[in-house]
């Protein structure tokens, strides 16, 4: 089947469920035994659930792996896979764009564990040859393109470089999804995502996942995951099976509407920089094009007057698009990176990361994109 089909028609056979043509909600913790020892595929919804296993099929066919898991939200996923396979003293090497809150139990929690946390600017792919060969490096987790800049690293050259040296290659695939780009083809050992954004794609459910292709990889995440009892509720994994179906449409609108809009911004005379991977201008516009089979849903900006006074007065004039922490929905938002994804970062380290006071990120819905564009265009006006 193609990528649009299974969407639709992956993982689920309604024969094995009454029929029902759309899966149910197996909203229980237990499954009857008939007998002692007797083998039935599920028994107790921590170990696994009918209407999880789904979406946990279901994700990993569309990112070309074997098994998937699907987790209570992105972050718990993350502290999964990290629990999983950092011990004490091993090393991860993170790109120093990371997620805020990946960067945040980097910090706050594995390092404190005594995990020797790296972050390293991986743009340049050589940057990785220097670390692997001072260090023993475990794990080399990614995140492409990055968030709120979009900036983008060489999946295929840093995967191949850290396997090399023997390290096991995660990716936070969220800001692609798999419409866009599928790193487990491109050398990576497990894909990741924060459902909450656009698998889910309705802002109605805190969710994550991850694909292996490895089982022995798939075993060891299987025990930490229902060991810690990380998992993702029914009703959860019910949203987002739900929310897939349309993943190839929203995104396709996404795109085209990030991409009208970032090239709308350009022009606006509040606007010193315009931030999106299919402008010729980009720094990883090359990149892009031949990594990704499309540019994103994400569009930052900076104003030209850098303040955080500035960029409220902006989101304050905003009458459609509403401020909030979120991306990936329907629905077209604005985030001060500055003080909301990134504020738990010392001045010092946003600022060596574009992070600045007058940035903007928009997470652009599905809208008409005049009326997108209008809004902001309004809202920006009040600069002048
Ligand atoms: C790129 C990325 N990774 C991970 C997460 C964490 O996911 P969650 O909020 O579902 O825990 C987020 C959330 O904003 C994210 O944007």
């Amino acid at each position: 089947m193609q990528f649009n089909t299974e969407l639709i028609h992956t993982a689920y056979d309604h024969n094995d469920h009454n029929r029902a043509l759309m899966p149910p909600i197996y909203q229980n913790s237990m499954f009857a035994m008939h007998e002692i020892n007797e083998q039935i595929p599920f028994k107790y919804s921590r170990l696994a659930n009918p209407t999880r296993k789904t979406l946990e099929d279901t994700i990993a066919t569309l990112e070309k792996g074997t098994h998937g898991f699907a987790f209570a939200s992105g972050i718990a996923g993350i502290d999964v896979i990290f629990r999983t396979f950092l011990r004490p003293n091993d090393t991860i090497v993170a790109v120093s764009d990371i997620y805020g809150g990946s960067y945040d139990l980097l910090t706050e929690v594995y390092a404190q564990w005594g995990v020797n946390v790296i972050f390293a600017d991986l743009t340049d792919p050589s940057a990785l040859d220097k670390i692997l060969a001072e260090q023993q490096v475990k794990m080399l987790w990614l995140e492409t393109p990055s968030n709120p800049l979009l900036r983008l690293v060489d999946i295929k050259t840093l995967a191949a470089k850290a396997k090399a040296h023997g390290a096991l290659v995660g990716i936070d695939n969220t800001f692609a999804t798999p419409y866009l780009q599928n790193p487990l083809e491109m050398g990576c050992d497990i894909v990741f995502h924060s459902a909450t954004k656009y698998l889910g794609g309705h802002s109605d459910v805190l969710i994550g996942a991850a694909v292996v292709k490895d089982e022995k990889l798939a075993t060891a995440l299987n025990n930490m995951l229902v060991m810690s009892g990380a998992i993702a509720g029914p009703m959860d994994c019910w949203l987002v099976l739900r929310g897939i179906k349309t993943l190839a449409v929203r995104m396709e609108r996404h795109c085209t509407n990030a991409h009208e809009l970032a090239k709308r911004l350009q022009n606006h005379p509040a606007v010193a920089k315009v931030f999106y991977p299919a402008l010729p201008d980009h720094e990883h516009h090359e990149l892009a094009k031949q990594q990704m089979r499309g540019f994103g849903g994400v569009v930052s900006i900076y104003l030209k007057n850098n303040t955080i006074a500035a960029a409220n007065q902006v989101i304050k004039n905003l009458k459609i698009i509403s401020m909030a922490s979120s991306l990936g929905g329907v629905e077209s938002l604005v985030n001060h990176s500055y003080t909301q994804s990134h504020s738990g970062m010392s001045p010092s380290v946003k600022a060596s990361l574009g992070i600045e006071e007058g940035l903007l990120r928009f997470s652009v819905g599905i809208e008409d994109i005049d009326d997108i564009y209008q809004d902001i265009a309004n809202a920006l006006d009040t600069l002048k």
